[in-house]
């Protein structure tokens, strides 16, 4: 389970260019639950997945992971138990290794061990296995660098990476975004597969109001910092994507109807 207790973060504090980028967060994600992350550009939603991955330290409150505080550990700490898949396809993965050689890497995650790249028959084979799941005909081409794949081949070898060792937090970030339609489809229902397949906790930031409605089991809407809607059970079995739709606008109408109101109310004590 993955507790988030009322989080804060500020870039540029005190100076012309502050952004309050996560305003008093707080969010409690089942073990198990598959949640979407959605909201407008600049609504906060990939800094709360670098507050939970570490990759700054917060201003105020707390992450626990499965009763751990985490929120003190640097980043490397936290990559042993979340695995993370980002929107660049090239981003996950090692060009000039081949595809087992990538994928031995993220079998040895979090292990102190120096890195030995020796692929021997039985981990090839294993590999081939989980690979062909994919059917994408990649286990036959384990040897070739990972570079000669297209994007969204390896953006699903990149999925299967991060989650080969069943991290306790699997994050994605816009992975399909940078993908065509087609192979954006495929990495979206693998993503699924994957996350049903093996029960994993997720939170997966998206555009797309089609895979917010689709894929997981809870939405989460953020705006200027702040969870602003939570759809959830039976409330999220029912929401279609005009439904979403509507409920940005009435969120950015509510927006500028309080700030006309302030500039009011300032106007008339000036
Ligand atoms: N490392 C950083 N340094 C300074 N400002 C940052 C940093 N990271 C994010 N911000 C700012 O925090 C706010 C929230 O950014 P964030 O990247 O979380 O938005 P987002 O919801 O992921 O948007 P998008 O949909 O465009 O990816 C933005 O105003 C952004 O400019
Ligand atoms: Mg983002």
């Amino acid at each position: 389970m993955l507790k988030i207790n009322a989080i804060s973060k500020t870039f540029f504090p005190n100076t012309v260019n502050e952004v309050r980028a996560l305003n008093n967060v707080s969010l409690t994600i089942e073990e198990g639950c598959f949640t979407a992350i959605i909201g407008t550009n600049g609504s906060g939603k990939s800094t709360l997945l670098n507050a939970i991955a570490g990759t700054f330290f917060l201003d105020e409150g707390t992450i626990e992971l499965n009763e751990t505080e985490i929120s003190k550990w640097p980043e490397y700490k936290r990559a042993s138990l979340i695995g993370r898949v980002f929107q660049n396809p090239f981003a996950g993965s090692a060009a000039e290794m081949t595809i087992a050689e990538n994928i031995v890497m993220a079998m040895r995650r979090g292990q102190s061990r120096p890195l030995r790249l020796a692929v021997n028959a039985a981990v090839k084979e294993e590999i081939a296995e989980k690979v062909r799941m994919l059917k994408m005909g990649l286990e036959d081409r384990l040897d070739n660098p990972i570079g000669t794949l297209s994007g969204g081949q390896r953006q699903a070898l990149t999925l299967l990476m991060a989650t080969w060792l069943k991290p306790k937090l699997l994050l994605l970030d816009e992975h399909t975004a940078a993908l065509d339609p087609k192979s954006a489809a495929k990495v979206a229902e693998l993503t699924k597969h994957i996350i049903e397949n093996e029960n994993l906790t997720a939170l997966m930031v998206t555009h797309s109001m089609q895979q917010a409605v689709d894929l997981p089991d809870r939405i989460v809407m953020m705006h200027r910092g702040q969870i602003v809607e939570d759809y959830r059970d039976e409330m999220k079995k029912r929401v279609r994507v005009p439904d979403l739709i509507e409920t940005f606008n009435r969120v950015q109408k509510r927006e500028l109807f309080d700030e006309s109101v302030a500039a009011m109310l300032q106007q008339q004590y000036i």
